[in-house]
């Protein structure tokens, strides 16, 4: 059976879906037999990003899947599945995706606020999880300049929590990727490179 990372959070807008489709990626560019089941389904989800892709004849490099066209004969060969949920999801519903799931990622801005509400969701998480979840923190969108991300990383730390060494910086290049349902790998511009690299390293930090 695969590895099972759950990407969530406890705000909506945080960059799962990004940081979902861009892993996914990164998993099946390494030879690993990865897909990705999106479980939000609304606009800006993992779904309409791969029909978007569809539409302009460059796929996606992996099949994403609706919740209900899960079968488990599809799953049994892969290596890696993600999983991208909706913005905001219930507790109940955090609490059994934990079960379900091998590695809980939870993606987080490095502000104080969004910090704050990623604190909330990971004590919750440990103290409702049920084993089988471990959680990781990764901070994404953290400005290319400057030294935020790694003293948000470095407090997170001291507070006990596990977060990924990797940041995944903010870069335009997201944005532009996702209005074409591509990838930022694809995209002619260093800066989209740096943003690919980011999430290559975050990958072979996961599997
Ligand atoms: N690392 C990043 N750098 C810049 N923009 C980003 C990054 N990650 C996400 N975004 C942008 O933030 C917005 C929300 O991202 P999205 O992945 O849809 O979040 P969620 O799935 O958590 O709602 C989108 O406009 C997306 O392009
Ligand atoms: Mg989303």
């Amino acid at each position: 059976m695969p590895t099972v990372i759950a990407v969530t959070s406890e705000k909506g807008g945080v960059g799962k879906s990004t940081l979902a489709v861009h892993l996914t990626a990164a998993f099946a560019g390494r030879g690993l037999n990865a897909a990705l089941i999106d479980e939000d389904g609304r606009v800006g989800s993992s779904r309409r990003w791969a029909q978007r892709a569809e539409q302009v004849g460059q796929p996606l490099p992996f099949p994403v899947y609706e919740p209900d066209d899960v079968k488990p004969r599809k799953l049994a060969d892969l290596d890696v599945l993600v999983i991208d949920t909706e913005g905001r999801p219930k507790r109940r519903d955090q609490r059994a995706l934990a079960g379900r799931a091998d590695l809980i990622l939870v993606p987080s801005g490095p502000s104080p606020l969004e910090l704050e509400a990623t604190l909330d969701l990971v004590d919750y998480l440990h103290e409702h999880g049920s084993g089988r979840g471990a959680c990781r923190v990764v901070l994404t969108r953290v400005p290319a300049v400057g030294q935020g991300g790694e003293a948000a990383r470095e407090d997170l730390r001291d507070g006990g929590v596990t977060v990924c060494n990797t940041l995944i910086r903010q870069y335009a290049a997201y944005t532009r990727a996702a209005e074409q349902g591509g990838l930022v790998r694809d995209l002619p511009d260093p800066r989209a490179q740096a943003a690919w690299g980011d999430v290559l390293a975050l990958s072979r930090e996961l599997q």
